[in-house]
């Protein structure tokens, strides 16, 4: 028999080693009890934010409590992807992110994180680049741009959201094409670059379409083609880069939420619930779609379904960018 002083550790071990599964079921059905956070990478007014915007809006009604936006910016989105692979993993905390926080990251910079280790939540929509100049830049189409760019060798500047990020990537791919040379400008997210470009301190971008459409329709900035196969049904004027002249530059954008890694799956169940039910929102359809996004089918919104894309798409780019040798300097 045990000394009372010494039993008591081992009865409060087998005592709540017992209660666990209680513990976190009774946690799971009070989920949530407060506000929680959703970490934007990017600057706010951006592509990224106004998408999360709308989703946490909406996740409100299911979930009962608010869900608030943080931006945390810099990097690339790693500075905001560290912060997010270390909070606490109760669903307090969540993350929006895409095809550059989550897969093109993965190659580029030595990360104290694995992009691959969130718990996925939702895949939310999928949306092509726009190729985009200054308003006064003397191009009219993509060819002249093409040929600007080369008359105007090394000097034309391109805005990104950051080195290595998904617009970087792009310009790259786009000189590798079109064998033209320009130098990257680094923001803390496409709404401040699309700021400049509107200003005309810097000559171009590959940007979402979800960010410049506003702009296009406005006529505050040029676009030249949209990096897809079909047009944009919210912008049929624009054309494709195969119909422009630089054939196959396709890129899609996916946006997904993520958790934690080792957030109770129930947990996950409530977020993703939320999510899907948001992306169900008839004003939610109709907006994304105002952005030139388009939202998957709610079999291909699941954790799985995102966990899978996700895990195709680092298949699919990792390589590609690595033997590009692209660097986030
Ligand atoms: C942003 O919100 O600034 C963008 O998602 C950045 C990007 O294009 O990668």
């Amino acid at each position: 028999m045990l000394p009372e002083i010494s039993r008591r550790p081992f009865l409060q071990f087998a005592l709540g080693a017992a209660t666990l599964p209680f513990a976190s079921a009774a946690r799971a059905e009070t989920f949530p009890a407060r506000p929680i956070t959703m970490i934007v990478p990017f600057a706010a007014g951006g592509p990224t934010d106004v998408l999360a915007r709308i989703i946490a809006e909406y996740m409100r009604a299911s979930l009962g409590h608010p869900v608030v936006i943080e931006n945390i910016t810099g990097a690339s989105g790693t500075v905001a992807g560290l912060r997010a692979a270390r909070a606490a993993a109760d669903g307090y905390t969540i993350t929006i992110g895409h095809w550059g926080t989550h897969c093109l990251n993965g190659a580029i910079y030595q990360l104290q994180y694995d992009v691959r280790e969130f718990a996925p939540v939702a895949l939310i929509a999928s949306g092509p680049q726009l190729i985009i100049g200054r308003p006064d830049l003397p191009a009219q189409n993509l060819k002249e741009l093409v040929g600007w760019l080369k008359a105007n060798g090394g000097k034309a500047t391109s805005g990104t959201a950051g080195p290595g990020s998904g617009a970087h990537v792009a310009g790259v791919f786009f000189q590798q094409l079109t064998d033209t040379n320009f130098s990257f400008v680094p923001y803390r997210g496409a709404g401040p670059a699309l700021n400049d470009l509107m200003a005309s301190h810097i000559d171009i971008m590959f940007d979402q379409a979800s960010n410049s459409l506003p702009q296009v329709k406005s006529g505050t900035v040029k676009a030249f083609a949209v990096t897809a196969s079909s047009r944009l049904a919210s912008a049929p004027e624009i054309p494709t880069v195969d119909e422009a002249g630089v054939p196959g530059l396709y890129i899609a954008y996916w946006h997904g939420i993520w958790a934690p890694k080792g957030t109770p799956d129930e947990i996950v169940s409530t977020l993703s619930k939320a999510v899907m039910a948001a992306l169900a929102e008839p004003a939610v359809v109709k907006r994304f779609a105002q952005l030139g996004q388009e939202i998957p089918p709610p079999d291909k919104q699941s954790p799985a379904a995102l966990r899978s894309h996700q895990a195709a798409e680092v298949e699919k780019w990792w390589p590609i960018v690595k033997s590009a040798n692209i660097k986030a300097e």
